[in-house]
């Protein structure tokens, strides 16, 4: 097999006529330049540079130096035929300490990248926060604190002052889930807190801020193509039980509506889960909830973001433990004691079983639940232990693999009637990937890291494959 033949599908995959084809990267992670034109240091900076945080001491210091071979990566861009970009804004860079006013040389950079994309005809597609909040902001309380969702939409609104007259399509948060469970709840991500209480508190100002910062990019305005189109990005997951035991029901339920329900419920129907608030019920009695702040988190979108993974498989208590017996924090506040097992399918190097039929699950669901807007899979992607041959070639046939199944799913939900418009492969390059550093690989193009020389990954010419052909091959 050569990366020009792939195509596991067991017939022709035809995708919609306008399916947008797209790769996506964060700022933090690809950027680099960590100090240059007026940035301070965000929450990842700090939380990286502290050691034990991050396996190896890796920083995002350097990272794929994006914010100064954009040009080339762009080109790249290009070559693979993409039709969108999904990248975030650095807050700190644009606006250094999360307030006041706006750092010019910082958003030029946002400028000349938004250029140099519509001068390749790529889809501008940009998100306001992708996890690296301003230090300053952290040191005042962070998410937890309400008034960092006020913070936030004056932000978004001097992003879009800057470049609302050319990007159209504007996504709030990246997986708010993540920032608030855990950066506040597991302490496994910046700012690296363990406070069961300020977890929840975090997610309900991070959609307070994403209604608010919705809110403003509309007073914005759009672009000559039309009004802004206004998103938000979930991770979301399939969950499923062990057994179909009344326990391990419960703890899917419970997970259900931690990682999914607690987002889509007030950002969709604008209320919270009733089983969910009584989960939490030894956690918070949710008085940092304000009347209409819940009308402000359910403000009208134009699309919503969905982030693919992985299932969640979960079982109940450990009936060994210790009566009454938790862990004391963790991601899952007030259901510490749910189990997280594998299935024995294929995993990831993330040990993430690869479970594409989850995916056709998730939007189905969110479709027939929750909302008829169009739906981007604003990510989905793997990572494995990619090494260059010899001759300088990664022949990454699981992830090849991996895309083909999942975009199979994609079709699926689509056969089935869910309004799903674009795919977004995590990622274009290697890069920071978080707790991890440098140890995980989630690329199409290979990063030498000592060179920064970028290699097209098999996936890579594949994915551009099924992009100009719009669909899948039979093979
Ligand atoms: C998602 C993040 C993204 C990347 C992938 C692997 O949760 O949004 O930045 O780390 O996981």
């Amino acid at each position: 097999m050569t990366s020009n033949e792939v195509l596991l599908a067991p017939a022709d995959l035809v995708f919609p006529t306008d399916f947008l084809w797209g790769a996506a990267t964060a700022a933090y992670q690809v950027e680099g330049a960590a100090v240059e034109d007026g940035r301070t240091p965000s929450i990842w900076d700090t939380y990286s540079h502290t050691p034990g945080r991050v396996l190896g001491g890796d920083t995002g210091d350097v990272a794929c130096d994006h914010y100064h071979r954009y040009r080339d990566d762009v080109a790249l861009m290009s070559g693979l035929g993409l039709g969108s970009y999904r990248f975030s804004v650095s807050w700190s860079r644009v606006q250094p300490g999360g307030r006041g006013p706006v750092n010019q040389a910082g958003m030029d950079f946002y400028r000349r990248l938004v250029d140099e994309l519509g001068d390749q005809d790529i889809l501008p597609w940009l998100t306001l926060y992708h996890w690296d909040l301003p230090q300053e902001l952290e040191d005042a309380g962070g998410w937890p604190e309400r008034d960092t969702a006020y913070r936030f939409a004056e932000f978004a609104a001097l992003v879009h002052d800057a470049l609302g007259d050319r990007v159209r399509h504007w996504t709030t948060l990246n997986e708010p889930w993540c920032s608030a469970f855990l950066g506040y709840g597991s302490g496994e991500h910046a700012p690296g807190r363990r406070e069961p209480a300020a977890s929840v508190r975090a997610a309900h100002h991070l959609m307070l801020g994403h209604g608010l910062a919705v809110q403003a990019i509309r007073a914005g305005g759009g672009t000559g193509e039309g009004p802004a189109q206004v998103g938000v990005t979930l991770n979301l997951y399939a969950v499923s039980p062990v057994t179909d035991s009344e326990a391990d029901a419960d703890a899917a339920r419970r997970v259900d509506g931690l990682a999914n329900r607690i987002f889509l419920d007030p950002v969709l129907r604008g209320r919270y889960p009733a089983d969910v608030v009584e989960d939490l019920r030894g956690v918070t009695d949710f008085d940092h909830v304000h009347d209409g702040d819940l009308t402000i988190a359910s403000s009208t979108l134009d699309m919503l973001g969905v982030n693919y993974y992985t299932r969640y498989v979960v079982s109940g208590p450990d009936p060994d433990a210790a009566p009454g017996w938790r862990r004391s924090t963790s991601a899952w506040p007030g259901s510490e004691h749910v189990r997280f097992t594998n299935r024995g399918l294929p995993v990831t190097a993330m040990n993430w079983e690869i479970d594409a039929p989850g995916l056709v699950e998730v939007l189905r669901r969110v479709n027939r639940e929750y909302t008829s807007l169009p739906i981007y899979v604003t990510e989905n992607g793997a990572a494995f232990d990619d090494l260059p041959d010899e001759a300088g070639r990664v022949d990454d046939r699981g992830r090849v693999d991996f895309f083909a199944q999942h975009l199979a799913a994609c079709h699926q939900a689509i056969t089935e009637g869910v309004p799903l418009r674009g795919y977004f492969a995590w990622s274009l390059l290697d890069n920071f990937e978080w707790a991890f550093g440098y140890t995980k690989r989630f690329g199409m193009v290979y990063v030498d890291y000592p060179t920064q020389r970028r290699t097209r990954k098999a996936s890579a010419d594949w994915y551009a494959q099924v992009s100009r052909r719009n669909g899948l091959v039979a093979q």
